[in-house]
Parts: C-alpha cells; structure tokens; sequence
C-alpha cells in the first residue's frame, strides 16, 4: 500500500536583502553545495522600464525551484539571465557548474532528424565520440520512456513525446543546472500530469539542479521544493514556499491544492496591487 502524500509547507516573508527568508536559515544549517547565485540583479531592456528589480537567490545543488508570476513579470528574462543568454543590467548572477542546459516551451527539434539523431546532435556538440552516440542517445530516450520512438521523425510523435525528446536532449547536453521555460504549456491536462511524473522521476534519478518556469500554480505546487513568486513591473521575489517532503504528490492531492490557494491569494493580491 502505498502512504499518503505528506506536504509540509514552510511559507517564508517576502524577501528583502536584508531579511534572508525560511530557505536561506535552513541553508546555512543543513543544505549542500550552491548551485546558483543572483546577487543584486536588475534588468532593463534598452531604455525601457525595469523588468526585474534586485533579486537575490541562492539555489542549492540538487533543489527543484519554481519561479511563479503573472504574464509579462520577467520570469522569461530572469531564467535567460542564468542561461547567459541575456545581460543583466546590474548585480551578477553565477552558475557554480558553468553553462547550464535550457529547455523551452516549444520543443525546437530539427523537423529533418529522427528522435534519436536529435539527442545525438546534442552528444555530437558536447564531444561525445560517434561510436558512444548512439548507445548513449538510446539511453536518454530509454530514461525519458521513448526508446521505442528513437527511429520517428517529429512531425510523427505527439506534442508530449516531442517535449520527452527535447527532455532527452536537455539532458544529454550533461549540465548540472536544468532550466525550463513553460515547458508544458501546450500540452493538455492529461499528458502534462504525466510529464510531470516523469520529470519528478529523471530529476531523482539525475540529481540535476532545476529551475522550472511556470504561470500555472498547481503545476509549481505540484513540483517545486521550492516556489518562488514573483511580482510584476518590476520584477521582484516576493514571497516563497519550501516543501519539506515531496514524496508522492500528485496534481489532484489535497496538499497540492490546498498549497496552490494559498499561492493563488498570493498571486491575485500581487495582480490586484500592481493593477491599482
Ligand atoms: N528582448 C526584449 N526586448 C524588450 N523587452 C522585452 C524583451 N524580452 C522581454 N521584454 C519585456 O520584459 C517584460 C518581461 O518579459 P518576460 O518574457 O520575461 O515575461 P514572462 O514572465 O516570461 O511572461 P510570460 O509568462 O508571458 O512568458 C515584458 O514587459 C516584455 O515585454
Ligand atoms: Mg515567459
């Protein structure tokens, strides 16, 4: 039989710089290495308005983070802030790793390839040697419940079984630090739910350090050990959740939904605010 899901929520006060939040004290106490720092980070686009204003987070090696806010709040920029993909205009951000892997919402794969020659291009890129490539692709696919699918081309999987192949590639660019921009979204409920057991079970299995992007709240309840909100315009951590124990929780649990309410509050007080 299997134990029902425990999900100890620890709500921390909204972040200042000179306050650390529930997260950080336990850090100091029984966390591990950092994978992540953003220190004082600001970011304007050219002369336009600030979209995000002095973030600081620590991210532990290893932690599941999901970055919540309304459409438009930064949180794209913010994870292409790490990614290195985007400057930021003031404070640093550092990746303990170097560079880390980055999966987005539409699942980008060369149209002409087969799934396994998907992975196998981003083995190829990282040096792997051909020989190797073919085994190790056929691994990832296997981790991601696609090995069957290794000889399609995308156009003939599913948009759930491509977003698996762009899981498999993520991963087989053998970063430790995964970011995910929304990268359910166009999927429905169903294979979403799905989704998520599967990537709860290769983060396990992984040990990688992810940060997911999200708007949807049960999806971060469902996920994070850690939620992190965000404000809008600019934006701002301003409050965050750390779930103590993860284990066995599902999108339709009590715990998952009585923690995506309080989030939802959060969030509607946080759009009423800036609408004001
Ligand atoms: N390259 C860019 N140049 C100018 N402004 C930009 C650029 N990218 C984003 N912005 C602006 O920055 C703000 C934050 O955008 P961002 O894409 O980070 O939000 P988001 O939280 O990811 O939104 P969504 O949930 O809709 O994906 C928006 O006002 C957007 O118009
Ligand atoms: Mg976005």
């Amino acid at each position: 039989m299997t134990s029902p899901a425990r999900t100890s929520v620890v709500t921390a006060p909204v972040q200042t710089s000179e306050t650390p939040v529930a997260g950080e004290e336990a850090a100091a106490t029984d966390s591990g290495p950092v994978a992540i720092t953003i220190d004082g980070l600001g970011k304007r686009y050219g002369t336009g308005p600030l979209v995000l204003e002095d973030i600081n987070l620590s991210i532990e090696a290893g932690q599941f983070v999901c970055l919540l806010g309304a459409s438009g709040c930064g949180k794209s920029t913010l994870l292409n802030i790490i990614a290195g993909l985007e400057k930021p205009t003031e404070g640093a951000v550092t990746v303990a790793s170097g560079k880390a892997a980055v999966m987005f919402q539409d699942a980008a794969l060369f149209p002409w390839l087969t799934a396994g020659r998907n992975v196998e291009l981003a083995l190829k890129l990282r040096g792997v040697p051909r020989k190797e490539r073919r085994r190790e692709a056929l691994e990832l696919l296997d981790l991601v419940n696609l090995a069957d699918a290794a000889e399609k081309r995308p156009h003939e999987l599913s948009g759930g079984m491509r977003q698996r192949v762009a899981l498999a590639r993520s991963l087989a660019q053998d970063r430790k630090v995964l970011l995910m921009d929304e990268p359910f979204a166009a999927l429905d409920a169903i294979t979403r739910d799905l989704l998520h057991e599967e990537l709860e079970r290769v983060w396990r299995q992984t040990g990688r350090t992810i940060v997911f992007v999200t708007h949807n709240v049960r999806e971060a309840a469902r996920l994070g050990q850690r939620i992190l909100l965000m404000s809008s315009r600019p934006g701002r951590i301003v409050n965050e959740w750390t779930i103590t124990d993860t284990g066995s929780r599902r999108i339709e649990s009590p715990e998952v939904a009585r923690l995506g309410d309080e989030i939802t509050d959060q969030l509607r007080k946080e759009i009423r605010r800036n609408a004001a």
